[in-house]
Protein backbone atom coordinates (compact mmCIF):
# COMPACT_ATOMS: atom_id res chain seq x y z
CA UNK A 1 0.00 0.00 0.00
CA UNK A 2 1.29 3.13 -0.83
CA UNK A 3 -1.26 5.23 1.31
CA UNK A 4 -4.62 6.14 3.39
CA UNK A 5 -7.18 8.91 2.22
CA UNK A 6 -10.45 9.00 4.38
CA UNK A 7 -13.93 8.24 2.39
CA UNK A 8 -16.46 9.38 5.28
CA UNK A 9 -14.42 9.59 8.49
CA UNK A 10 -12.71 5.80 7.52
CA UNK A 11 -9.34 5.15 6.08
CA UNK A 12 -9.03 3.72 3.20
CA UNK A 13 -5.82 2.22 1.71
CA UNK A 14 -4.78 2.56 -1.91
CA UNK A 15 -1.55 1.68 -4.02
CA UNK A 16 0.34 4.01 -6.36
CA UNK A 17 -1.60 5.00 -9.10
CA UNK A 18 -5.09 4.10 -7.98
CA UNK A 19 -8.13 5.73 -8.38
CA UNK A 20 -10.73 6.41 -5.69
CA UNK A 21 -13.26 4.50 -7.21
CA UNK A 22 -10.99 1.51 -7.64
CA UNK A 23 -9.48 1.73 -4.08
CA UNK A 24 -13.18 1.97 -2.72
CA UNK A 25 -14.30 -0.49 -4.40
CA UNK A 26 -11.22 -2.89 -3.30
CA UNK A 27 -12.45 -1.69 0.09
CA UNK A 28 -16.30 -3.04 0.07
CA UNK A 29 -17.59 0.78 -0.55
CA UNK A 30 -20.03 0.15 -2.98
CA UNK A 31 -21.96 2.76 -3.02
CA UNK A 32 -20.78 6.22 -3.52
CA UNK A 33 -23.54 8.70 -2.66
CA UNK A 34 -26.87 9.27 -3.23
CA UNK A 35 -28.24 10.73 -6.93
CA UNK A 36 -30.77 13.33 -7.20
CA UNK A 37 -33.95 10.64 -7.65
CA UNK A 38 -32.70 8.51 -4.94
CA UNK A 39 -31.16 6.15 -7.00
CA UNK A 40 -27.28 5.14 -5.67
CA UNK A 41 -24.05 6.41 -7.00
CA UNK A 42 -21.53 3.60 -7.71
CA UNK A 43 -18.80 2.74 -10.38
CA UNK A 44 -20.38 2.55 -13.85
CA UNK A 45 -18.51 3.26 -17.01
CA UNK A 46 -15.61 3.80 -15.01
CA UNK A 47 -14.02 6.56 -17.74
CA UNK A 48 -15.52 9.78 -16.44
CA UNK A 49 -18.66 9.34 -18.77
CA UNK A 50 -21.50 8.48 -16.96
CA UNK A 51 -21.32 10.48 -13.55
CA UNK A 52 -22.36 8.10 -11.51
CA UNK A 53 -19.41 7.88 -9.49
CA UNK A 54 -19.78 11.49 -8.18
CA UNK A 55 -17.74 12.19 -4.67
CA UNK A 56 -17.38 15.34 -3.14
CA UNK A 57 -14.14 16.60 -1.76
CA UNK A 58 -15.07 19.32 0.56
CA UNK A 59 -15.56 22.01 -2.47
CA UNK A 60 -16.87 20.30 -5.17
CA UNK A 61 -18.41 16.95 -6.80
CA UNK A 62 -15.54 15.05 -8.47
CA UNK A 63 -15.96 11.86 -10.73
CA UNK A 64 -14.49 9.26 -8.61
CA UNK A 65 -13.51 7.14 -11.30
CA UNK A 66 -10.97 9.85 -12.53
CA UNK A 67 -9.85 11.01 -9.34
CA UNK A 68 -5.87 9.84 -8.61
CA UNK A 69 -5.81 8.82 -4.58
CA UNK A 70 -3.17 10.89 -2.77
CA UNK A 71 -2.45 10.56 0.70
CA UNK A 72 -4.33 12.57 3.27
CA UNK A 73 -7.21 13.46 0.72
CA UNK A 74 -10.68 13.24 2.26
CA UNK A 75 -13.85 12.67 0.83
CA UNK A 76 -17.15 12.13 1.69
CA UNK A 77 -20.85 10.72 -0.35
CA UNK A 78 -22.07 12.81 -2.95
CA UNK A 79 -25.47 13.59 -1.18
CA UNK A 80 -28.58 13.98 -3.72
CA UNK A 81 -28.51 17.70 -2.84
CA UNK A 82 -25.52 18.29 -3.95
CA UNK A 83 -26.23 18.66 -7.40
S1 LIG B 1 -18.10 5.60 -13.31
FE1 LIG B 1 -18.89 6.79 -14.92
S2 LIG B 1 -18.03 8.76 -14.57
FE2 LIG B 1 -17.12 7.50 -13.09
Amino acid sequence: MSGTFTWNGAAVPFRPGETVASALTRAGVLRFGTAPLGQARALFCGIGQCQNCLVHDGTRLTEACLLPCREGMTLTEAGARDE
